[in-house]
């Protein structure tokens, strides 16, 4: 369409043509916001039909125009700075002039934040169900291995007996509080810029709580100025996800060094081998798993980096904040899923674990604690059991300074280091008979049943809890689900009643 001067109307072009045109544009990234990009128009030619501000029939054409180009693709689209003015170029050569009716009462600054926001929910809601994959993978094998008796550590070494059941539950705990991260993040980001337009308004008489309707954002995003500029909903995105990726590379890192003692196998759907040596079988995918945690870094890194500092309203920066959310997304809801599947296929080595459990003493503290509820102060008891161990070690050693890293003490060693300590027989403050049995590592797991522990009946409770907090999740996980597919149906409803 030519002007009276001669010139192209579409004078979008008239910059931006020259040597950093790529450089400049966002359209090849911008993909993963085309489904998205057709939604929001769609629904704000919708809601400017109902105000009156374009025509029903013009309305008409343009969101038929909008079919054309979704059945395209993104691939067939037109050059452009970005999705946002490829579409409308699209739907302008599809109709005529009349598609660039479609920008009325809107910038591509409000534009932009509503479609990001909408592909985001969606990509923090995979995230979210992969967290209960894994949940749910953790308390599987919990509920096989309550009485699965296996070294706890501390620094690394031996501390004290715990259960596999005790230690996966640490996990799942751990990993609720990062799905309730993600869907509390959720609900910051499903709000609506739409209306916003630049920053400053508009002069049309839009309604902004119905765009937010037909988009299933749960509420408006008020100021204008801030639902165009805001991008700390990508920030706390991605800091959710970073956390989730540091628990993540805990449980990588637990699982390669109990694999690596022989504790676990791995199956061989989630292991490597080496091109040259033949015998290997190596734990990549949790290597890999627990290297996520960089990338998700990396993302918030990136985010606040790019983030600090800019002026309101808008700024090109903006731009390039925006993949870095997409990549620590797919990257951590990727090593949740993986992950989940490596804990749910391993298979632990019940007899490894258990002659591993008791090593380094690791049954002291278990007796310590008896000498204690027999009256002894802790700290003397605690003197008593060090000894103990010491002696052991000497024993085995033949040197005083060797502690007992690896060796044991049994009873004759609590015996004699009592009567070195307290100048009196242990007999005196407990049955010897108790203390051979805080000695094992299975009774000394059986005896720690404060709230939390690994004792049995101490891990039903928070296996129950478990199972519990994920019922709870999965349903909110399915509402907000089903309020997008809601919101998505009556937008198709709508669009259809035009076209
Ligand atoms: N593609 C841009 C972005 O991702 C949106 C365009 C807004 N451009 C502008 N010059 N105001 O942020």
């Amino acid at each position: 369409m030519t002007g009276e001067d001669g010139s192209d109307v579409v004078r979008r072009d008239r910059f931006s043509g020259g040597p950093a045109r790529s450089f400049l544009s966002s359209l090849a990234a911008d993909e993963r916001i085309f489904a998205a990009d057709l939604a929001v128009d769609r629904a704000h030619v919708v809601m400017l039909a109902e105000r009156g501000i374009v025509g029903d029939d013009e309305a008409a054409r343009i969101l038929t125009a909008l079919n054309i180009v979704e059945v395209n693709g993104h691939g067939s689209l037109p050059d452009g700075e970005d999705v946002h003015a490829a579409i409308e170029t699209a739907v302008i050569d599809e109709i005529g002039p009349v598609g660039g009716k479609m920008h009325t009462a809107r910038s591509r600054n409000d534009e932009v934040a509503a479609c990001i926001r909408h592909r985001l929910r969606e990509d923090l809601l995979d995230a979210v169900e992969a967290t209960l994959l894994l949940r749910e993978s953790l308390a599987g094998v919990a509920e096989e291995h309550v009485e699965t008796v296996m070294p706890g550590f501390t620094h690394l070494q031996p501390a004290q007996p715990t259960t596999v059941a005790h230690w996966a539950l640490s996990y799942e705990q751990a990993l609720r509080r990062d799905t309730a991260r993600l869907l509390d993040a959720y609900g910051r980001v499903n709000r609506s810029p739409l209306g916003a337009a630049a920053f400053a308004g508009t002069t049309f008489d839009v309604d902004r709580e119905r765009t937010a309707e037909l988009l299933g954002f749960d509420e408006v995003v008020d100021n204008a100025m801030d639902a165009a500029a805001a991008r700390d909903f990508l920030a706390e995105s991605a800091g959710a996800l970073a956390v989730l990726a540091t628990t993540l590379s805990g449980l990588a890192e637990d699982l390669v060094l109990f694999a690596n003692r022989g504790y676990v196998d791995l199956s061989d759907d989630y292991s490597s081998t080496s091109s040259i040596m033949p015998q290997k079988k190596n734990p990549d995918t949790l290597e890999l798993v627990r290297a996520c945690a960089g990338d998700a870094s990396a993302g918030l890194d990136g985010l606040l980096t790019t983030l600090k500092g800019l002026p309101r309203a808008y700024n090109r920066d903006l731009q390039r904040a925006t993949p870095h959310a997409w990549r620590a997304v797919d990257a951590v809801t990727e090593a949740t899923e993986v992950a989940a599947g490596a804990v749910a296929t391993a298979t632990w080595s019940e007899a490894e674990l258990a002659a591993a459990a008791g090593e380094g003493f690791s049954t002291a503290t278990g007796v310590a604690d008896l000498l204690a509820r027999h009256g002894l102060p802790f700290r003397t008891a605690h003197e008593v059991v060090a000894v103990a161990a010491q002696r052991a070690a000497e024993r085995t050693s033949g040197s005083a300074a060797s502690h007992a890293a690896e060796q044991g003490a049994d009873v004759a060693a609590v015996e004699a280091a009592a009567a070195e300590v307290l100048d009196e027989p242990l007999s005196t403050y407990v049955d010897p008979a108790a203390v051979e049995a805080a000695l094992d590592p299975a009774r000394s797991v059986e005896s720690r049943d404060s709230v939390g522990g690994p004792a049995p009946e101490a891990v039903a409770s928070q296996l129950d809890a478990a199972g519990s907090a994920l019922a709870a999740d999965e349903s909110a996980l399915a509402d907000r689900r089903a309020s997008l597919e809601a919101a998505a149906d009556e937008l198709a409803a709508e669009v259809s009643s035009y076209v």
